[in-house]
């Protein structure tokens, strides 16, 4: 049986763009509808409490467009708020945790796994949590890189200034002896190249993101909802503030032309 309904994706903004390109990857004829809330990004430095807050909202969007499951793209909202999405949608619900948690387990080899991401994601310990959940031998560090996330969307992936700051937010975790990193954040894929040579190519990076697309990938197949045309995907997107630094930087996180964006009704301006 084909289910054609969208899956739904949200974020904070922008860098959700990159689970996007991932599950497009893995899923190519997959219709998809995302969301990013432009106007209230960013949620790392946020309470939990408002970014539970704002989590309804944005499951309420992807709601409305009538679709299939839910994908949360956002880490933070992943590890403070997953629960908030899986009681008011009637629809399966996929966060980037423990995809990332999972996948960081299967990798390393000395059990010791670095995490970084906001620092509302590093102070929820979901990632520790999960990960010490699936394998308790394993020793985890973690890191909040919020300068990572403004970095990415200027466009700086190779500059000198993202290599000093990586090596300062890097250096904790070296003394540590990890051999594995999840890049806990929708922005880090991004900066993958610099986070490799700071770490002198020595570390395994996963991007919670592509994990996350596998185990969509295996969930539909498991629910019978997978979409099995073969006609090009309609991929749409909605934003909460004016569309333009969207469009201008999306690209990049998304790896192609997004088309257009549409501002999604009920937020203010
Ligand atoms: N999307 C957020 C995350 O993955 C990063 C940007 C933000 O702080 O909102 O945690």
């Amino acid at each position: 049986m084909s289910n054609s309904r969208p899956i739904g994706v949200f974020d904070s903004g922008i860098g959700g763009l990159t689970v996007v390109r991932a599950l497009s990857q893995r899923l190519p004829h997959e219709n998809i509808v995302y969301f990013g809330d432009t106007a209230r990004v960013p949620y790392g430095p946020k309470s939990p409490q408002v970014v539970r807050e704002y989590t309804l909202q944005d499951t309420d969007v992807l709601l409305e467009h009538d679709v299939k499951a839910i994908v949360i793209a956002c880490n933070t909202v992943s590890a403070v708020a997953l629960d908030v999405v899986q009681k008011r949608a009637r629809v399966p619900v996929v966060g980037v945790i423990l995809p990332g948690a999972d996948a960081a387990v299967r990798a390393t080899t000395k059990k010791r796994i670095g995490v970084i991401g906001t620092l509302g994601t590093i102070l929820s310990n979901a990632y520790t949590n999960a990960i010490r959940q699936i394998d308790p031998a394993v020793q985890v560090v973690a890191a909040p890189c919020p300068l990572f996330v403004p970095l990415a969307e200027e466009g700086w992936i190779d500059h000198k200034a993202t290599e000093l700051i990586a090596k300062e937010y890097l250096f904790p975790l070296t003394l540590e002896k990890i051999d594995t990193l999840v890049l806990g954040c929708t922005h880090y894929p991004l900066l993958r190249n610099v986070i490799d040579g700071v770490l002198h190519h020595r570390v395994t990076l996963i991007d919670s993101g592509a994990a996350t697309a596998a185990t969509v990938e295996q969930m539909l197949r498991d629910e019978g909802l997978q979409n099995t045309s073969t006609m090009k995907p309609n991929l749409q997107f909605y934003v909460s503030d004016i569309p333009h630094k969207f469009m201008e930087v999306g690209e990049r996180f998304l790896g192609h032309k997004l088309g257009k964006v549409h501002r999604a009704g009920g937020f203010a301006g």
